[in-house]
Protein backbone atom coordinates (compact mmCIF):
# COMPACT_ATOMS: atom_id res chain seq x y z
CA UNK A 1 0.00 0.00 0.00
CA UNK A 2 1.20 3.88 -0.39
CA UNK A 3 1.80 5.52 2.17
CA UNK A 4 -0.95 8.55 2.16
CA UNK A 5 -0.56 11.81 1.51
CA UNK A 6 -1.29 13.53 4.78
CA UNK A 7 -3.63 13.10 7.83
CA UNK A 8 -6.43 14.93 6.52
CA UNK A 9 -9.83 14.07 6.53
CA UNK A 10 -12.27 14.23 3.37
CA UNK A 11 -16.11 14.01 4.11
CA UNK A 12 -17.97 13.11 0.29
CA UNK A 13 -21.69 14.21 1.10
CA UNK A 14 -21.03 16.76 3.55
CA UNK A 15 -24.05 18.71 3.40
CA UNK A 16 -26.38 16.04 4.24
CA UNK A 17 -28.46 13.98 7.61
CA UNK A 18 -25.12 12.60 8.81
CA UNK A 19 -22.24 14.69 7.43
CA UNK A 20 -23.84 17.84 8.90
CA UNK A 21 -23.32 16.17 12.54
CA UNK A 22 -20.23 14.27 11.34
CA UNK A 23 -18.26 17.12 9.89
CA UNK A 24 -18.84 19.34 13.42
CA UNK A 25 -17.73 16.11 15.77
CA UNK A 26 -14.51 15.60 13.54
CA UNK A 27 -13.65 19.65 13.45
CA UNK A 28 -14.08 19.38 17.13
CA UNK A 29 -11.68 16.12 17.80
CA UNK A 30 -8.96 16.99 15.24
CA UNK A 31 -9.43 21.10 14.57
CA UNK A 32 -11.33 22.95 12.04
CA UNK A 33 -9.16 22.97 8.70
CA UNK A 34 -8.28 19.25 9.43
CA UNK A 35 -11.31 18.19 7.63
CA UNK A 36 -12.82 18.94 3.90
CA UNK A 37 -16.16 18.82 3.80
CA UNK A 38 -17.08 18.07 0.48
CA UNK A 39 -20.71 17.63 -1.92
CA UNK A 40 -21.83 18.24 -5.21
CA UNK A 41 -23.87 21.13 -3.21
CA UNK A 42 -22.74 24.43 -2.47
CA UNK A 43 -23.14 25.05 1.12
CA UNK A 44 -25.78 27.81 2.75
CA UNK A 45 -23.91 30.93 3.47
CA UNK A 46 -24.90 31.13 6.95
CA UNK A 47 -24.32 27.45 7.84
CA UNK A 48 -21.55 25.96 9.78
CA UNK A 49 -20.08 24.93 6.54
CA UNK A 50 -18.52 28.48 5.85
CA UNK A 51 -16.34 28.00 8.71
CA UNK A 52 -14.39 25.31 7.89
CA UNK A 53 -12.62 23.98 4.54
CA UNK A 54 -15.54 23.19 1.63
CA UNK A 55 -14.71 22.10 -1.78
CA UNK A 56 -17.66 21.07 -3.90
CA UNK A 57 -17.10 17.31 -5.66
CA UNK A 58 -18.90 14.63 -7.38
CA UNK A 59 -18.02 11.78 -6.45
CA UNK A 60 -18.00 10.02 -9.58
CA UNK A 61 -15.24 12.60 -10.52
CA UNK A 62 -12.54 10.07 -9.99
CA UNK A 63 -10.06 12.14 -11.15
CA UNK A 64 -10.62 15.68 -9.21
CA UNK A 65 -11.02 13.62 -5.97
CA UNK A 66 -7.40 12.08 -6.52
CA UNK A 67 -6.35 15.70 -7.10
CA UNK A 68 -7.83 16.55 -3.61
CA UNK A 69 -6.38 13.95 -1.96
CA UNK A 70 -2.68 14.71 -2.99
CA UNK A 71 -2.98 18.55 -2.59
CA UNK A 72 -5.18 18.55 0.12
CA UNK A 73 -2.60 16.20 2.10
CA UNK A 74 -5.62 13.87 2.77
CA UNK A 75 -5.49 10.21 4.94
CA UNK A 76 -9.17 9.29 5.24
CA UNK A 77 -12.05 9.48 3.72
CA UNK A 78 -15.40 9.24 5.48
CA UNK A 79 -17.65 8.59 2.35
CA UNK A 80 -21.42 9.60 3.07
CA UNK A 81 -22.42 10.64 -0.68
CA UNK A 82 -25.57 8.45 -1.75
CA UNK A 83 -29.22 8.34 -3.40
CA UNK A 84 -31.06 7.27 -0.47
CA UNK A 85 -34.25 4.27 -1.09
CA UNK A 86 -36.95 6.74 -1.53
CA UNK A 87 -35.47 8.84 -3.97
CA UNK A 88 -33.78 5.51 -5.18
CA UNK A 89 -36.91 4.21 -6.22
CA UNK A 90 -37.41 6.99 -8.07
CA UNK A 91 -34.86 7.41 -9.95
CA UNK A 92 -32.90 4.10 -9.89
CA UNK A 93 -30.49 4.46 -12.71
CA UNK A 94 -29.18 7.92 -10.94
CA UNK A 95 -29.15 5.62 -7.16
CA UNK A 96 -26.76 2.95 -9.25
CA UNK A 97 -24.61 5.00 -10.25
CA UNK A 98 -24.17 7.43 -7.53
CA UNK A 99 -24.37 4.53 -4.95
CA UNK A 100 -21.85 2.10 -6.92
CA UNK A 101 -19.78 4.47 -8.89
CA UNK A 102 -19.04 6.33 -6.23
CA UNK A 103 -17.91 3.59 -4.04
CA UNK A 104 -15.76 2.39 -6.70
CA UNK A 105 -14.15 6.34 -7.17
CA UNK A 106 -13.92 6.76 -3.20
CA UNK A 107 -12.09 2.79 -3.08
CA UNK A 108 -9.92 3.28 -6.26
CA UNK A 109 -8.59 6.76 -4.23
CA UNK A 110 -8.14 4.50 -1.00
CA UNK A 111 -6.02 2.20 -3.20
CA UNK A 112 -3.94 4.25 -5.14
CA UNK A 113 -3.02 6.82 -1.92
CA UNK A 114 -3.29 4.55 0.88
CA UNK A 115 -6.14 5.54 2.72
CA UNK A 116 -8.39 4.84 5.13
CA UNK A 117 -12.02 4.52 4.08
CA UNK A 118 -15.72 4.87 6.64
CA UNK A 119 -18.53 3.57 3.79
CA UNK A 120 -21.63 3.33 5.62
CA UNK A 121 -24.00 0.83 4.39
CA UNK A 122 -27.87 0.17 5.79
CA UNK A 123 -30.48 -1.99 6.77
CA UNK A 124 -31.37 -1.68 3.53
CA UNK A 125 -29.57 -4.72 2.69
CA UNK A 126 -31.95 -7.20 3.96
CA UNK A 127 -34.85 -8.24 2.49
CA UNK A 128 -38.10 -10.21 3.03
CA UNK A 129 -36.68 -13.43 3.49
CA UNK A 130 -34.36 -11.91 6.61
CA UNK A 131 -35.62 -12.90 10.21
CA UNK A 132 -37.78 -10.03 11.94
CA UNK A 133 -34.26 -9.74 14.47
CA UNK A 134 -31.85 -9.81 11.18
CA UNK A 135 -28.61 -11.43 12.59
CA UNK A 136 -25.39 -10.34 11.14
CA UNK A 137 -24.74 -13.09 9.08
CA UNK A 138 -27.85 -13.42 6.76
CA UNK A 139 -28.82 -13.66 2.76
CA UNK A 140 -28.86 -10.59 1.94
CA UNK A 141 -31.82 -10.28 -0.96
CA UNK A 142 -33.07 -6.61 -0.84
CA UNK A 143 -36.05 -5.85 -3.40
CA UNK A 144 -35.37 -2.17 -3.52
CA UNK A 145 -32.45 -0.64 -5.93
CA UNK A 146 -30.98 1.22 -2.72
CA UNK A 147 -30.88 -1.70 -1.01
CA UNK A 148 -29.22 -3.43 -3.89
CA UNK A 149 -25.92 -0.60 -4.29
CA UNK A 150 -25.72 -1.21 -0.49
CA UNK A 151 -25.05 -4.65 -0.57
CA UNK A 152 -22.75 -4.06 -3.73
CA UNK A 153 -21.18 -1.55 -1.56
CA UNK A 154 -19.98 -4.04 1.33
CA UNK A 155 -18.76 -6.26 -1.59
CA UNK A 156 -17.04 -4.25 -3.43
CA UNK A 157 -15.40 -2.84 0.20
CA UNK A 158 -14.60 -6.13 1.17
CA UNK A 159 -12.67 -7.07 -2.36
CA UNK A 160 -10.84 -4.00 -1.45
CA UNK A 161 -9.55 -4.93 2.03
CA UNK A 162 -8.91 -8.27 0.87
CA UNK A 163 -6.98 -7.66 -2.23
CA UNK A 164 -5.34 -4.88 -1.91
CA UNK A 165 -5.24 -4.63 2.16
CA UNK A 166 -7.36 -1.05 1.73
CA UNK A 167 -8.56 -0.49 5.73
CA UNK A 168 -12.47 -0.01 4.65
CA UNK A 169 -14.95 0.04 7.23
CA UNK A 170 -18.35 0.65 7.59
CA UNK A 171 -21.75 -0.19 9.71
CA UNK A 172 -25.33 -1.39 8.33
CA UNK A 173 -27.02 2.15 9.50
CA UNK A 174 -30.82 1.78 11.05
CA UNK A 175 -32.90 4.84 9.96
CA UNK A 176 -31.43 8.30 11.64
CA UNK A 177 -33.38 10.37 13.62
CA UNK A 178 -31.94 14.10 13.87
CA UNK A 179 -32.47 17.90 14.00
CA UNK A 180 -29.83 20.26 12.42
CA UNK A 181 -30.35 18.78 8.73
CA UNK A 182 -33.62 17.66 7.47
CA UNK A 183 -33.62 13.61 6.27
CA UNK A 184 -32.50 13.22 3.05
CA UNK A 185 -34.90 10.91 1.04
CA UNK A 186 -35.18 7.93 2.70
CA UNK A 187 -38.44 5.49 4.12
CA UNK A 188 -37.41 6.25 7.64
CA UNK A 189 -37.60 10.25 7.02
CA UNK A 190 -41.25 9.66 8.93
CA UNK A 191 -39.31 9.44 11.94
CA UNK A 192 -37.51 13.11 11.24
CA UNK A 193 -40.34 15.13 10.13
CA UNK A 194 -42.92 13.65 12.56
CA UNK A 195 -41.37 15.88 15.24
CA UNK A 196 -41.16 19.41 13.02
CA UNK A 197 -44.73 18.76 12.52
CA UNK A 198 -45.04 18.30 16.28
CA UNK A 199 -44.19 21.26 16.75
CA UNK A 200 -45.02 23.61 13.94
CA UNK A 201 -48.83 22.27 13.70
CA UNK A 202 -49.70 19.45 16.72
CA UNK A 203 -50.25 17.47 13.57
CA UNK A 204 -48.68 14.75 11.04
CA UNK A 205 -49.76 12.44 8.56
CA UNK A 206 -47.10 9.50 8.26
CA UNK A 207 -46.31 7.76 4.71
CA UNK A 208 -46.23 4.37 7.03
CA UNK A 209 -48.73 2.34 8.57
CA UNK A 210 -49.42 2.73 12.37
CA UNK A 211 -47.89 -0.75 13.04
CA UNK A 212 -44.77 -0.51 10.82
CA UNK A 213 -41.73 -1.68 12.68
CA UNK A 214 -38.26 -0.59 11.75
CA UNK A 215 -34.76 -0.14 13.50
CA UNK A 216 -33.54 3.42 14.17
CA UNK A 217 -31.28 4.85 16.49
CA UNK A 218 -30.57 8.70 17.64
CA UNK A 219 -28.13 10.09 15.77
CA UNK A 220 -25.66 10.83 18.92
CA UNK A 221 -25.11 7.38 18.89
CA UNK A 222 -24.99 6.70 14.73
CA UNK A 223 -22.17 9.39 15.54
CA UNK A 224 -20.27 7.74 18.45
CA UNK A 225 -20.84 4.23 16.63
CA UNK A 226 -19.21 5.67 13.64
CA UNK A 227 -16.08 6.84 15.70
CA UNK A 228 -15.47 3.92 17.48
CA UNK A 229 -15.44 1.65 14.85
CA UNK A 230 -13.06 4.04 12.95
CA UNK A 231 -10.76 3.84 16.76
CA UNK A 232 -11.16 0.27 16.57
CA UNK A 233 -8.20 -1.97 16.30
CA UNK A 234 -7.70 -3.59 13.13
CA UNK A 235 -6.92 -6.85 14.65
CA UNK A 236 -9.85 -6.79 16.43
CA UNK A 237 -12.34 -6.59 12.96
CA UNK A 238 -13.63 -9.44 11.48
CA UNK A 239 -15.39 -10.47 8.57
CA UNK A 240 -18.07 -7.88 9.28
CA UNK A 241 -15.95 -4.91 8.88
CA UNK A 242 -17.44 -3.44 6.07
CA UNK A 243 -21.39 -3.87 7.66
CA UNK A 244 -21.20 -4.44 11.27
CA UNK A 245 -25.05 -4.38 12.50
CA UNK A 246 -25.84 -2.22 15.32
CA UNK A 247 -28.82 -1.93 17.32
CA UNK A 248 -30.58 1.12 18.47
CA UNK A 249 -34.25 1.76 19.15
CA UNK A 250 -36.91 -0.55 17.79
CA UNK A 251 -40.33 1.33 17.37
CA UNK A 252 -43.81 1.02 15.74
CA UNK A 253 -44.62 4.77 14.14
CA UNK A 254 -47.73 4.67 16.38
CA UNK A 255 -45.17 4.01 19.50
CA UNK A 256 -43.34 7.02 18.11
CA UNK A 257 -46.65 9.29 17.82
CA UNK A 258 -48.13 8.23 21.18
CA UNK A 259 -44.30 8.98 22.93
CA UNK A 260 -44.32 12.55 20.74
CA UNK A 261 -48.10 12.82 22.29
CA UNK A 262 -47.29 12.61 25.98
CA UNK A 263 -45.06 15.17 25.61
CA UNK A 264 -46.96 17.82 23.31
CA UNK A 265 -50.83 17.44 24.48
CA UNK A 266 -53.21 17.57 21.70
CA UNK A 267 -50.64 16.25 19.39
CA UNK A 268 -52.38 14.06 16.60
CA UNK A 269 -50.87 11.69 13.79
CA UNK A 270 -52.90 9.72 10.74
CA UNK A 271 -51.14 7.47 9.23
CA UNK A 272 -51.79 7.25 5.16
CA UNK A 273 -49.09 4.33 3.76
CA UNK A 274 -47.81 5.35 0.66
CA UNK A 275 -44.76 3.48 -2.30
CA UNK A 276 -42.51 3.72 1.24
CA UNK A 277 -44.83 1.06 2.71
CA UNK A 278 -43.80 -1.75 0.33
CA UNK A 279 -40.41 -0.72 1.18
CA UNK A 280 -40.43 -0.77 4.67
CA UNK A 281 -42.08 -4.03 4.84
CA UNK A 282 -39.03 -5.47 3.20
CA UNK A 283 -36.89 -4.41 5.98
CA UNK A 284 -36.53 -6.61 9.32
CA UNK A 285 -38.22 -4.85 12.77
CA UNK A 286 -34.59 -5.03 14.32
CA UNK A 287 -31.04 -6.42 14.24
CA UNK A 288 -28.96 -7.97 16.03
CA UNK A 289 -25.09 -6.72 16.83
CA UNK A 290 -23.69 -9.54 19.02
CA UNK A 291 -20.57 -8.80 15.79
CA UNK A 292 -20.25 -4.90 16.95
CA UNK A 293 -20.37 -5.43 20.18
CA UNK A 294 -17.62 -8.49 20.45
CA UNK A 295 -15.46 -6.76 18.32
CA UNK A 296 -15.26 -3.12 19.20
CA UNK A 297 -17.60 -2.97 22.16
CA UNK A 298 -20.54 -0.91 20.69
CA UNK A 299 -23.51 -0.11 23.06
CA UNK A 300 -26.18 2.27 22.41
CA UNK A 301 -27.10 5.00 24.99
CA UNK A 302 -30.75 6.28 23.49
CA UNK A 303 -34.31 4.48 24.32
CA UNK A 304 -36.90 6.13 22.69
CA UNK A 305 -38.27 8.08 25.47
CA UNK A 306 -34.62 9.91 25.82
CA UNK A 307 -34.56 10.21 21.75
CA UNK A 308 -37.90 12.14 22.30
CA UNK A 309 -36.99 14.13 24.65
CA UNK A 310 -33.50 15.06 23.18
CA UNK A 311 -35.55 16.13 19.31
CA UNK A 312 -38.06 18.19 21.06
CA UNK A 313 -35.67 20.30 23.06
CA UNK A 314 -33.35 20.72 20.86
CA UNK A 315 -36.32 21.66 17.63
CA UNK A 316 -38.03 23.88 20.26
CA UNK A 317 -34.27 25.68 21.32
CA UNK A 318 -33.55 26.42 17.71
CA UNK A 319 -36.84 27.35 16.79
CA UNK A 320 -36.77 30.51 20.04
CA UNK A 321 -33.29 31.17 18.83
N1 LIG B 1 -29.81 8.77 7.16
C1 LIG B 1 -30.14 7.50 7.37
O1 LIG B 1 -31.16 7.21 8.02
C2 LIG B 1 -29.26 6.41 6.84
C3 LIG B 1 -29.56 5.08 7.19
C4 LIG B 1 -28.77 4.06 6.69
C5 LIG B 1 -27.68 4.35 5.90
N2 LIG B 1 -27.39 5.64 5.56
C6 LIG B 1 -26.23 5.89 4.71
O2 LIG B 1 -25.42 6.92 5.25
C7 LIG B 1 -24.84 7.70 4.19
C8 LIG B 1 -25.18 9.17 4.37
O3 LIG B 1 -26.58 9.30 4.43
P1 LIG B 1 -27.31 10.69 4.72
O4 LIG B 1 -28.56 10.37 5.45
O5 LIG B 1 -26.39 11.69 5.27
O6 LIG B 1 -27.74 11.08 3.23
P2 LIG B 1 -28.28 12.49 2.68
O7 LIG B 1 -29.17 12.20 1.53
O8 LIG B 1 -28.82 13.31 3.79
O9 LIG B 1 -26.94 13.18 2.17
C9 LIG B 1 -26.24 12.69 1.05
C10 LIG B 1 -25.43 13.84 0.48
O10 LIG B 1 -24.79 13.36 -0.70
C11 LIG B 1 -24.76 14.42 -1.64
N3 LIG B 1 -24.58 13.88 -2.99
C12 LIG B 1 -25.50 13.30 -3.80
N4 LIG B 1 -24.94 12.96 -4.97
C13 LIG B 1 -23.62 13.28 -4.88
C14 LIG B 1 -22.51 13.15 -5.76
N5 LIG B 1 -22.63 12.63 -6.98
N6 LIG B 1 -21.31 13.59 -5.33
C15 LIG B 1 -21.15 14.14 -4.09
N7 LIG B 1 -22.18 14.31 -3.24
C16 LIG B 1 -23.40 13.86 -3.63
C17 LIG B 1 -26.09 15.16 -1.46
O11 LIG B 1 -26.00 16.49 -1.93
C18 LIG B 1 -26.27 15.06 0.06
O12 LIG B 1 -25.78 16.22 0.71
C19 LIG B 1 -25.36 7.09 2.90
O13 LIG B 1 -24.44 6.15 2.42
C20 LIG B 1 -26.62 6.37 3.33
O14 LIG B 1 -26.92 5.30 2.47
C21 LIG B 1 -28.16 6.68 6.03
Amino acid sequence: MAEAPGDRILVTGALGQIGTELVSTLRKRYGRDAVLATDIRDPDQDSNFSQGPFAKLSVLDGESMERIVVEEGIGTIFHLAAILSATGEKDPELCQRVNVGGTVCVLEAARDFGLRVFSPSSIAVFGPDSLKTAPQSSPLNPTTIYGKTKVTGEVLGMNYWKQYGVDVRGIRFPGLVSWKAPAGGGTTDYAVDIFRAALDDGHYECFVSEETRLPMMYIDDAIRATENLMDADKAHLGTSRVGYNIRGISFTAGELADAIAEKIPGFTCNFVPDFRQKVADSWPDDVDDMSAREDWGWKAEYDLDKMVDEMLFNLSKNQSS
